[in-house]
């Protein structure tokens, strides 16, 4: 199969101004989410907050105040709208805490909200005493406007799948491959994905096995180079 997938280095909200109309099927993406702000000053380390065992380059972006998180979704929704065909999807990764903000952004920025898919990730997740598990993150999806003619199927609403295991695990809050290429089951064939917080590549790995092309942009040159290992992509000199 050829090798569809590029991967960007850059801050995606200068690179999407620069990109044209209805250049894209659909923008499937996982940004930071903000999600300890109300208790985490704005110089917190998304390290400290996910505390993993295993070392990973830190990231932007994701200790912004409420304020200014919904400005920013705000900022770059409306740049992906524009870049995306009519009738393309959107599919935005969020957690429990920044639900209502994220489904306010999409819906002030002119997408049509259609529902939301529930990642379950097993009750390998950590335990939270007294409390339920914090087990699920969610998928918002939307489209521009009316939905394209995609193919026939069901998929279900939701998707069962541990966090990647140490072996598998690219970045600190990396997607499962096996989800991405989920949520991918209702786009046509050979279509053009944009992920603006690519990572190290999640999206673009489950589109390269579907037989789709996708971009990925990337703020973190560190994640950068993780991301184009991982894809087999040359590196930007
Ligand atoms: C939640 S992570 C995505 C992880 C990805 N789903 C994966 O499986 O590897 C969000 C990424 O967005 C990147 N990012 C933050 N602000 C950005 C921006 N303005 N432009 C491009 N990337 C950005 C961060 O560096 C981080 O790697």
């Amino acid at each position: 199969m050829t090798n569809t997938q590029t991967m960007i280095q850059g801050d995606c909200l200068d690179l999407m101004m620069g990109m044209p109309d209805a250049a894209f099927d659909a923008i499937i993406t996982d940004p930071p989410y903000s999600s300890g702000s109300s208790v985490m000053n704005s110089k917190s380390d998304p390290r400290d907050k996910y505390n993993l065992s295993q070392a990973f380059p830190s990231f932007r972006n994701d200790s912004h105040d409420q304020r200014i998180h919904m400005l920013w979704t705000i900022h770059w929704l409306s740049l992906a709208l524009r870049i995306t065909r009519p009738g393309g999807w959107l599919m935005l990764f969020s957690d429990w805490r920044q639900l209502p903000l994220v489904s306010d952004a999409m819906q002030l920025t002119g997408w049509t909200w259609r529902g939301v898919v529930v990642w379950d990730k097993t009750e390998g997740c950590r335990p939270n005493p007294g409390m339920f598990r914090q087990q699920c993150e969610y998928i918002l999806y939307a489209t521009n406007g009316s939905r394209m003619p995609g193919p026939r199927c069901f998929p279900a609403g939701i998707f069962r799948a541990s966090i990647p295991s140490r072996k598998n695990r690219h970045h600190m809050t990396g997607k499962p491959v096996a989800l991405m290429e989920h949520l991918m089951t209702v786009l046509p064939a050979q279509s053009k994905i944009l992920d603006p917080f690519a990572g190290s590549g999640s999206t673009l790995a489950a589109a390269q096995n579907l037989g789709h092309a996708a971009t990925g942009i990337e703020l973190s040159p560190a994640y950068y180079r993780i991301a184009c290992n991982r894809l087999g992509l040359a590196l930007a000199s």
